[in-house]
């Protein structure tokens, strides 16, 4: 298998300098609803990085389920792999990876746990066989066979009959509140552009152009 030839030159868009908004957060909502718009599937599907003890990163698909002026939120298990690594380090990094629109974006900042009513407002509105689902599976952890996945969802689906499904107690939402997001879309031969919002001590954002 050749891997070399696959390329291909970017030259759907630039971005300059006074088309920026001094909110990277106004752009962000304006470039997320044009990959939903694009029929990108997972349009709102994101990458977190986080980091072990040992320092080593480890990446996971996640979905983005709201973003404020306050940070990206998505959802998970709180006894997870990276809900472990999140718990002794905070520092992650988030990339949206919008390459049919020649773009991504990158977050890093640091993660905090949304508040318990906020994810519960969010697990109240999911289907219920994904509600059923978060209780029975011991996300990251090691498992026997599938079976064991189905007992347990067969149990839980007992435990609760026709009752509303309530939050699990290991299940919330993480907050990713950033401290610098960079802006790339694709250019002609290379000549990326490339800009990088910095939080800066008094709240302002810092706007820089880094090279491609
Ligand atoms: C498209 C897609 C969306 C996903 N969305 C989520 C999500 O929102 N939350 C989640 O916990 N895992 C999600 N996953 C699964 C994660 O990628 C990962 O397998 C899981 O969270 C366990 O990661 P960990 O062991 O590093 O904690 C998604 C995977 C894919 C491919």
């Amino acid at each position: 298998m050749n891997l070399e030839q696959f390329r291909r030159d970017y030259l759907q868009g630039g971005l300059r300098r006074n088309d920026l908004p001094n909110d990277p957060f106004a752009l962000f909502a304006g470039w997320q609803q044009q990959a939903i718009q694009s029929g990108l599937l997972d349009p709102t599907a994101m990458v977190v990085a986080s980091v072990d003890a040992a320092g080593q990163p480890s990446q996971r698909i996640v979905l983005l389920k709201n973003v404020d002026e306050q940070g990206f939120v998505f959802y998970t298990n709180y006894a997870s792999r990276k809900a472990q690594e999140i718990a002794a380090n905070a520092k992650v990094a988030l990339l949206f990876p919008w390459h049919v629109m020649e773009r991504q974006v990158r977050v890093s900042g640091e993660a905090t746990k949304v508040d318990a009513a906020e994810s519960a407002h969010y697990f109240a509105v999911r289907p219920r066989e994904s509600q059923l689902a978060a209780w029975a599976s011991p996300q990251s952890t090691t498992i026997e066979s599938r079976q064991v996945l189905l007992d347990k969802l067969a149990e839980v689906r007992g435990q609760f009959g026709d009752a509303e499904v309530p939050l699990p107690p290991l299940w919330g939402g993480y907050r990713v509140i950033p401290h610098e997001i960079e802006f790339w879309q694709g250019g002609g031969n290379r000549l990326h552009d490339r800009f990088c919002y910095r939080r800066q001590p008094d709240g302002n954002w810092l706007i820089v152009r880094l090279a491609p």
